[in-house]
């Protein structure tokens, strides 16, 4: 795991681009250097190992196409969210502005098809499939997310499938693109992005659950930023779900406040999710998507030890503080 994580690091730090114009570029160079999990490449080349493969070299370019995407799509986020602070530092559109956060973006994510070019032509038309369907609902969680920010009211379903658009998929089709480089069979690859998948909702349950109840020296981005602005988590979905008729108005004028008008927004809304005990549910249902996810690994037609790895990097996400 450490291993692969190196290779992957060593791969995206070594990444060239162009001088000029340096609006375009330097945004690009400082996403991509402010570090990072890197958990979607390391999944890649954890698939690709779990099915066999021993030349990583080979891999690395599809690596280095999901991490480009990714990042393409926080540069994009940071903008939609009005997020300050990513990875601990100023978000391209504050450092810069709006147009450099479009145009950098859309450039990595040319990157991103760029670099799976690169990979095994035996392979290509299928990575490019799966990257290109994965992007599709990447872009479509982000509008349902956007669109629900409006909202009144939201079921727990639509919650679950914005999320597993914006977010889960990418977990999944990263560790289905090391599935396909290394010849594994289509029964395969389905039972691996399923465990990505699962992982990936759980993945995100934890996201919602750091915003509100993260550490600010460790988080890396403003805690407290999505209740600022009636970001649709979790936490609010149940909340909204459960709350008593007497509490509803309370909720209502915090959700029609923002941080300028009351100060106490982000510590009132705490006060709620504390009082409802929204945050014991999100553990429960991300318990229960992990348990999901080692069913699906458990079905793998691979001998145990080697799936020992992938297990033990889900666990860790799953308890992530950053
Ligand atoms: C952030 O992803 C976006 C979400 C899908 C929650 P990560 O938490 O993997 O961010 P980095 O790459 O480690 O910064
Ligand atoms: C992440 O959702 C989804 C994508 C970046 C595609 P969030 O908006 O919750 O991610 P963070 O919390 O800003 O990293
Ligand atoms: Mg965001
Ligand atoms: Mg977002
Ligand atoms: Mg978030």
């Amino acid at each position: 795991m450490q291993h692969l994580q190196q290779l992957v690091i060593e791969a995206i730090e070594k990444s060239q681009f162009p001088a000029t114009p340096t609006n375009l570029y330097d945004p690009i160079r400082y996403i991509l250097t402010l570090g990072g999990k890197r958990v979607r490449p390391v999944l890649t080349l954890m698939a690709a190992e779990l099915f066999g493969m021993q030349q990583m070299e080979e891999i690395i370019p599809a690596a280095k196409a999901v991490e480009f995407f990714h990042n393409f799509s926080l540069i994009h986020d940071d903008l939609m969210d009005k997020a300050p602070l990513r990875r601990g530092k100023t978000t391209v559109h504050e450092k810069w502005d709006a147009n450099i956060a479009i145009l950098s973006g859309d450039g990595l994510l040319v990157k991103a098809y760029e670099e799976i070019s690169k990979c095994n032509p035996v392979y290509l038309p299928a990575t490019l499939k799966i990257l290109s369907k994965v992007a599709m609902e990447v872009c479509e969680g982000q509008q349902l997310d956007m669109d629900y920010e409006m909202r009144e009211s939201l079921s727990m379903n639509e919650y679950l499938e914005m999320i597993r658009l914006k977010t889960s998929v990418l977990l999944g089709g990263a560790l289905q693109l090391g599935a396909i480089l290394s010849g594994a069979d289509a029964q395969q690859q389905q039972l691996i992005y399923d465990f990505g998948e699962n992982v990936g909702l759980a993945f995100q349950l934890q996201d919602d659950i750091l915003d509100a109840y993260g550490d600010p020296d460790t988080f890396g981005k403003i805690v407290g930023g999505d209740i600022m602005i009636n970001k649709k988590t979790f936490l609010l979905v149940k909340l909204m779900e459960v709350i008593a008729p007497a509490d509803r108005p309370h909720m209502e004028q915090l959700l029609q406040s923002t941080v300028d008008t009351r100060p106490t927004k982000v510590a009132d809304m705490l006060a709620l999710y504390d009082k409802y005990e929204v945050r014991k549910s999100a553990d429960e249902l991300k318990d229960n998507y992990t348990q999901k996810a080692f069913e699906k690994m458990e079905a793998l037609d691979v001998p145990k030890q080697r799936k020992e790895a992938l297990l033990v990097l889900a666990n860790s996400l799953l308890v992530r503080q950053q």
